[in-house]
């Protein structure tokens, strides 16, 4: 198949990134790089920077001018993030996007957005920078989530006091019927991306207003898991992401959205990788490495779906087109051969707690997967 573009991707930075920018090179030709790093990425400076650095940990021919993979970048949205720090990424076309993230609902959102409200209040700097955004037609990624009810919100029947914490499982349908609408009614010509969609409402909504402004990214885990799989005779940190995996009837609506086919559904991967005392804690983290299997996993999910034939456009052409990107004219090699993910990986970590080493738990650890890459 053409080289797929992974339009969702978390490289970490440091030994982490070392570890996972060339398992994402060797199968993508291109990644959106997401900034929750520690400290986020909110200037052209801190832009550049981590550009070099996924360069550096991947080896990928730069100097030709025709590498094998390309880095996407992207801002973090943040109350303070400067349009200007913006706009300088947007004329160097290093920047491609601005993720938003709610404050406190995932990993590394600390520096994210606290109220919603000032992605559509005039005068807010997320407001400015969301017309900046419109104005080079870049892409808003959503992390589409609430944690509290806006107002009375009944979802299916289940009522919601105004100011009242939303179930997890929540989290993305209150967005969805609450946030979206506002955030579209006031930047109707800005492209916007709800990423790593889960949920049979998200999968309505898009169904009914997608196009060449509203599009999203899907995870292989929300089409080849649902809950059951989470909660099976204990909790499965390594099946723990945010947004969380959710019932089946959410899963088949995903699975039947994409195969479906429609041009604004794409691939992201959404891999992001934690040393495992981040998972095995008191507190896990939500995330789990994709990377060793980026690609495979979704030959599988499509394969089980019985819709084969509708992934390169999901894997090559769709995402790239909506950020004004080519497909790749390179191509990659898949055998439908079985192989095991045997082992964990190793990330050299300087600091001393650690004694030396990082442990990270791959997604299907001790398990098998149906397809496999060949170089
Ligand atoms: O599960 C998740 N992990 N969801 C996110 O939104 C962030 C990510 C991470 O950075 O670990
Ligand atoms: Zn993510």
């Amino acid at each position: 198949m053409p080289k797929p573009a992974d339009m969702h991707q978390h490289l970490r930075r440091g030994a982490l990134l070392h570890l996972v920018a060339p398992m994402v090179a060797r199968r993508f030709s291109k990644a959106i790089v997401m900034p929750n790093t520690v400290p986020p990425i909110t200037t052209y400076e801190m832009v550049r920077q981590y550009l070099l650095e996924i360069k550096l940990a991947t080896n990928s021919e730069y100097r030709s001018g025709k590498p094998d993979f390309w880095p996407l970048m992207t801002m973090y949205l943040t109350d303070t993030l400067e349009p200007h720090e913006l706009r300088a990424g947007l004329d160097q076309k290093l920047v491609f996007g601005v993720k938003y993230y709610p404050r406190g609902l995932t990993t590394n959102s600390d520096s994210g957005i606290a109220d919603p409200a000032s992605l559509w209040s005039k005068g807010t700097k997320p407001y400015a920078v969301l017309r900046e955004l419109a104005d080079y037609n870049a892409v808003l990624l959503l992390h589409a989530a609430d944690g509290f009810a806006t107002d009375l919100w009944n979802n299916e029947g289940r009522f919601y006091g105004p100011g009242e914490e939303l179930d997890p499982w929540d989290q993305e349908p209150h967005f969805i019927c609450n946030t979206l609408p506002r955030i579209r009614e006031a930047h109707p010509d800005l492209k916007i991306s709800v990423e790593h969609l889960s949920t049979a409402i998200g999968a309505d909504w898009l169904r009914t207003h997608g196009g060449d402004t509203l599009g999203c990214s899907l995870t292989a885990q929300h089409l080849l898991l649902d809950r059951r799989d989470v909660f099976r005779q204990g909790f499965r940190p390594h099946r723990f992401w945010w947004p969380i995996i959710q019932s089946s009837e959410h899963k088949e609506e995903l699975c039947k959205l994409v195969a479906e086919g429609h041009p604004f559904v794409w691939l992201g991967s959404d891999s992001a990788p934690h040393p495992v005392g981040k998972k095995e804690t008191d507190c896990c983290s939500g995330g789990v490495l994709m990377a060793h299997a980026g690609i495979e996993l979704f030959l599988e999910a499509f394969e089980d779906i019985g819709c084969l034939h509708k992934l390169e456009d999901f894997a090559c052409v769709n995402g790239p087109r909506f950020y004004d990107l080519k497909p790749s004219d390179l191509y990659i090699t898949l055998v439908r051969e079985e192989w095991s993910v045997a082992e964990a990986f190793y990330a050299e970590d300087m600091s001393e707690e650690s004694g030396g080493l990082d442990k990270v738990v791959p997604f299907r650890l001790g398990e098998s997967i149906r397809w496999k890459l060949v170089d």
